[in-house]
């Protein structure tokens, strides 16, 4: 079944630059800083950090590793590692396979708004009806998705060296730069507010950066925890089958621990850049309040940030969306791949036939995604209690319920069937170091499951 064409990173930053693409996507950029704002600010930042080290690097590292050991995709990876363990590899196939078209659906609305700032109609997207009128207007939403997916397209079409190497290599480092620019302008802004007082970035740093433990218990602590560990998951691209799928088309000489390392560093640094990029924006021109906006902070929100900022604001929101449409990009194309490379190997497609296969499916139900907010609009009330489209509940059943099951799942795997020395074997097989080996094994075989059940228990409603 093995074949010798399935293709591979060329070398090390390669792979480390497509991962980190695919980690750095929306979920730094606009949930991370409403996260860290909701959450008591240095407390979050602080319980993130700790976990990205834990939890985050444990996940990373068995999933890279079992890819590159199995040199499979997803679909078909658990069952090479261990016979009877095929249907972990079905759920990690579905959840890319759901997110898919829903992610696209939004890389449209960046898209959508990316336009409207470079054309100078940014001074539009800050009124208030701009954002539900897109939305829920009948074709335009389709048309951008249908301009997102196929640029994902094709970049997936050309293959991994080509495609989605070529493609991470010239874009993380122009993305690393925007994010870094626009931290540094947001700091420097100042506006005197209703009050008459004045306000400052560097005011809206302390309130990312200073733990506030007002009205904390011990209840609200473990919230700040389940909160921050559902974000690393999302944001490391775990339990999802991708970092399989990448990890296999690694070269079995290169540094493993070294690439998960650096992987982990860049996901982390570009998710902190985020929130001084935009927590001290918010608190300049909307004070506290305006940390409250949550899910609504980027395309409602910050347009209106834009805007205040006079004729600039223009310029700074086009490379801003710029900046998030190629963080949307590179996350989607790893969705993608994941996809595609289990149809390759399951099925023995060619590559070009499982990525026009794929691209279909998920343009249909994309488009049916999009009808949700107008024909097909109803609401649902969750379990975890928001109200729900077609949208929050593909990305409810994907984050909140399979990613949690196939992340223990991993763990029961790595951890007790096959056991660590399995992934410690593929980490060190040309005699790397492996420093937090000792950690590892704690982590994967009792910290993380244990801690991966009750946030399935807390999604589900059950706790
Ligand atoms: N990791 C990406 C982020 O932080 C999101 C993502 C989700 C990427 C699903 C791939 C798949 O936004």
């Amino acid at each position: 079944m093995e074949k010798t064409n399935r293709g591979s990173f060329k070398g090390s930053i390669g792979f480390v630059l497509a991962a980190a693409g695919s980690a750095v996507g929306l979920g730094n950029i606009w949930r991370f800083p409403y996260l860290a704002a909701r959450d008591g600010g240095g407390i979050f930042l602080l319980v993130y950090l700790i976990l990205a080290i834990t939890f985050g690097f444990t996940m990373l590292t068995s999933e890279t590793a079992i890819g590159r050991k199995t040199k499979q995709s997803p679909l078909t990876a658990y069952s090479k590692l261990k016979k009877g363990w095929g249907w972990l590899g079905i759920f990690a196939s579905i959840v890319p396979f759901m997110i898919m078209p829903y992610y696209c659906v939004i890389g449209g609305w960046v898209l959508k708004y990316f336009i409207a700032f470079l054309t100078g109609q940014g001074t539009k997207t800050a009124e208030d009806t701009y954002f539900t009128g897109f939305i829920t207007a009948q074709y335009e939403p389709i048309v951008m998705l249908l301009i997102f997916l196929l640029v994902c397209a094709v970049i997936i079409y050309v293959g991994v060296e080509g495609g989605i190497e070529r493609f991470s290599k010239i874009i993380m480092p122009v993305l690393l730069v925007l994010v870094i620019g626009i931290a540094i302008y947001s700091l420097t802004l100042k506006s005197t507010n209703d009050a008459g007082v004045k306000v400052t970035g560097l005011q809206g740093l302390k309130v990312l950066f200073i733990p506030n433990f007002k009205g904390m218990t011990f209840k609200s602590l473990g919230m700040v925890i389940m909160d921050a560990m559902g974000q690393l998951f999302y944001s490391l691209s775990v339990a999802m089958g991708i970092m399989i799928a990448y990890g296999s088309y690694v070269k079995d000489e290169d540094n493993l621990v070294k690439a998960v390392n650096q992987i982990e560093i860049f996901d982390t640094a570009v998710a902190f850049l985020a929130g001084i990029m935009i927590i001290p924006a918010v608190y300049v021109f909307m004070g506290t309040d305006g940390m409250a906006a949550g899910p609504s902070l980027m395309f409602v929100a910050l347009p209106k940030i834009f805007v205040a900022m006079g004729p600039i604001g223009n310029i700074v929101g086009t490379l801003f969306f710029a900046m998030v449409l190629f963080a949307a990009i590179t996350s989607a194309i790893s969705i993608l791949e994941a996809i595609v490379s289990s149809l390759i190997d399951r099925f023995g497609m060619s590559r070009q036939k499982a990525t026009i296969i794929e691209s279909i499916l998920a343009l249909i139900i994309a488009v049916i995604v999009c009808l949700g907010y107008n024909v097909l609009y109803f609401e649902v009330k969750l379990p975890n209690g928001s109200v729900a489209q077609i949208l929050d509940i593909m990305d409810y059943i994907s984050n909140n319920v399979l990613m949690p099951v196939v992340a223990i799942g991993t763990c029961i795997l790595v951890g007790w069937i096959v056991k660590p020395k399995t992934v410690i074997e593929e980490l060190t097989k040309n005699g790397e170091r492996f420093g937090r080996k000792p950690l590892y094994i704690v982590m994967i075989k009792f910290i993380s499951p244990l801690l991966l059940v009750i946030l399935l228990l807390m999604s589900l409603g059950i706790l």
